[in-house]
């Protein structure tokens, strides 16, 4: 644990201060007195105040642990409240998305009526399709308008979907739509990736070799290229939208319970397999929309841009749904942020005159190392809150984000949340928060979190400790899909009485402020990416030559974590440069290029205990290059010196 100690350090040390600009406090949706609502009265509020229900709600929550329900009783569609109650109320023409192709002269202002008639022509398709209320649904999709559009049409007709991030490889996809049972998958041609083609569909057709269930494949043109299309299975969008009707009246949306499925998202775990965690209707839509209210301080003439992929859960809660049930107009973006060179997102940030921007510290690092000049070849002035999201942020990069991007003169939101959490749940409010760089800062309201030591005895003022949410809240994950004992056994056995064992660590400052520590368990963080290192030494080991794999991660000052990886090939074979290449690749198929390790160590043995178990905080050390500690339950102490030497040329040879 010495990056945690260095990071814990580092933070302590950490006393820069900035209290919110008094205009921009004055003006806030959140004001001082919301620390002092009763976390039910908030909820409750909110819940009909943010959302227009078909029939309201009954009764605010039912907390048996660990099951929560929500609003329950209320009945409410998710696309009529992010698309049709606008156009209703006379919104039509306001912008949702200003849609940014990767090439820079692809682009394409859609108004919410134009989102109303695109959902309704895309919802309808589904229907001829076979898709109905509860058919499960498959994306597969770029940054592309109907990524949002085919989401929002299964939310209309009431069939949940998985989004799979585009990244993903064949294999990964296969075993979501395995997991969930999908029908249906929804593809691209191809999408673009700086410039090159990457062919979805090819990407799909591996998958659906290995997922029979899946019946019909909708495939998206997006660049027009000619695509193997598999008779009586595939289809082109266009081609089945056609006949189509867009008019809302012939698809009304379709009355859901605030407990119905909305979707699944797939994250890692500590084992091999990810796991598909369970969002629901209503809690999710009030959660979301809530937070994105308050912490990125909507008005109605926000522009807000959330930079992260909707493959992704930040994408799901802060690009499609969030935003949208509030109304806002938002910038939805292809591309890379190099592409075709470094100041792309400040071009679109003048261009479009961009009010909010939300990223992760990952983005902020690279451009860091880019240099602020690119940067300042465009006018940044309509930015009024800065955000971000994912891993934690060291200082240096929270503070070069408020100086080179907010012109030191605007809040910096760093929010804590998870996949499963499905909102933001510790985060500052930026009309309210004293800001620290680094601290998440609070529980947002109705939102009860605390640090726990081993024995579940709460660590006060200035402890360490393990995170934990100690109470409900309406957008938290309703179960593992499929797993309840799994559900149990991640997230609510470490601790007694309904606490929710997080993952992280984390501590509380004299002020009562967070400090998020990065993971505890045997889960990485790459770029801001949840990565298991089980899954990644499962697709090692399912290489023809592997023996061994064990797997961990190590400090990275551009991607928070990299992933580092300890090999025994088969048959005493010695490690080459081209089957490093081969192995990277192959967890690549396997399960995404996000996964393939930034170093690969060969070696003829792993360290381990006497009673067989891969001793990995010796391997983290070594990654890390600190000095070994305790090696005496080790069966063959020799073996850890062996590795570190030559951990130490692979490192030679790199540089
Ligand atoms: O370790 C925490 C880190 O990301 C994990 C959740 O990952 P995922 O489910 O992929 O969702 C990422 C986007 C919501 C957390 O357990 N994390 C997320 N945000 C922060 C963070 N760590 C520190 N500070 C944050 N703001």
């Amino acid at each position: 644990m010495t990056t945690e100690s260095t990071n814990i350090d580092a933070l302590l040390r950490e006393e820069r201060t900035y209290p919110p600009p008094p205009d921009f406090a004055r003006e806030a949706n959140a004001q001082p007195d919301i620390y002092r609502r009763d976390p039910d009265e908030f909820w409750e509020t909110e819940g009909r105040e943010r959302v227009t229900w078909f029939t309201p709600f009954e009764q605010l929550k039912q907390w048996d642990p660990p099951y929560a329900k929500w609003y329950l009783g209320g009945k409410l569609n998710v696309c009529y409240n992010c698309v049709d109650r606008h156009v209703e109320a006379g919104n039509g023409d306001k912008i949702a998305y200003h849609w940014e192709g990767e090439p820079a002269d692809t682009r394409r202002d859609i108004s919410y009526a134009d989102l109303q008639r695109e959902v309704t022509r895309f919802a309808n398709t589904l229907r001829k399709l076979g898709v109905q209320r509860g058919t499960p649904v498959a994306i597969y999709l770029g940054m592309i308008p109907q990524l949002p559009i085919a989401m929002l049409a299964c939310t209309r007709i009431g069939a949940p979907h998985t989004v799979v991030f585009g990244g993903f490889s064949a294999e990964s996809l296969a075993a979501r739509m395995n997991d969930m049972k999908c029908q249906i998958l929804i593809t691209q041609d191809e999408a673009l990736r700086r410039g090159r083609p990457v062919s979805l569909k090819s990407i799909s057709d591996e998958a659906m070799a290995a997922a029979s269930g899946v019946e019909t494949c909708v495939v998206v043109r997006r660049t027009g290229t000619e695509v193997a299309m598999t008779d009586g299975r595939d289809v082109f969008y266009d081609e089945a939208a056609a006949d189509q009707s867009d008019d809302p009246a012939s698809c009304p949306c379709e009355p859901m319970d605030a407990e119905d499925l909305l979707f699944l998202m797939y994250t890692s775990g500590t084992t091999a397999t990810p796991k598909g965690i369970v969002h629901t209707t209503g809690g999710y839509l009030v959660g979301t929309s809530t937070t994105h209210h308050y912490i990125f301080d909507i008005k109605p003439d926000t522009v807000y841009w959330c930079a992260a992929d909707i493959g992704w859960i930040t994408g799901h809660s802060y690009i499609v749904y969030g935003p949208l049930c509030n109304g806002v107009t938002s910038v939805l973006y292809e591309g890379t942020p190099d592409f075709p060179d470094k100041d792309r997102w400040w071009d679109i940030v003048q261009r479009y005159g961009v009010t909010v921007l939300y990223t992760a510290p990952t983005a902020i690092r690279s451009h860091m190392k880019w240099g602020p000049e690119y940067a300042q070849r465009h006018d940044l002035s309509t930015l009024r809150v800065l955000g971000t999201v994912g891993e934690p942020i060291n200082p240096e990069a929270w503070i070069w984000y408020r100086d080179h991007i907010g012109g030191g003169r605007i809040p910096v939101v760093d929010t804590w949340w998870q996949t499963e959490t499905g909102q933001i749940l510790i985060t500052p409010l930026p009309g309210v928060t004293t800001l620290k760089p680094g601290s998440a800062t609070k529980p947002f309201p109705g939102v009860e979190a605390a640090v726990y030591d081993e024995q579940g005895n709460e660590v006060g003022p200035g402890g360490g400790g393990y995170l934990v949410l100690t109470a409900p809240y309406p957008a938290m994950l309703r179960g593992i899909f499929n797993d309840p004992q799994r559900y149990q056994e991640t997230y609510w056995s470490k601790y007694p009485g309904g606490v929710y064992f997080v993952g992280d660590g984390a501590r509380i400052d004299d002020d009562g402020d967070f400090w998020l520590l990065g993971r505890v368990d045997d889960v990485m963080n790459v770029s801001g990416h949840r990565i298991s290192t089980i899954e990644v030494e499962s697709a090692l080991v399912d290489h023809q030559d592997v023996a061994e794999a064990a797997v961990c991660g190590r400090a990275d000052a551009q991607t928070g974590q990299a992933i580092v990886a300890y090999v025994s090939l088969k048959g005493g074979q010695e490690g080459t440069p081209d089957k490093l290449a081969e192995l990277r690749d192959h967890v690549g198929r396997k399960i995404g290029k996000i996964a393939a390790p930034a170093n690969i160590v060969f070696t003829p043995d792993l360290p381990k205990t006497r009673s067989g178990k891969i001793m990995r905080r010796l391997l983290r050390d070594v990654a890390e290059n600190r000095s070994l500690g305790d090696t005496t339950t080790l069966a063959d102490p020799d073996v850890v010196n062996e590795i570190k030497d030559r951990a130490t040329a692979e490192a030679a040879k790199e540089e």
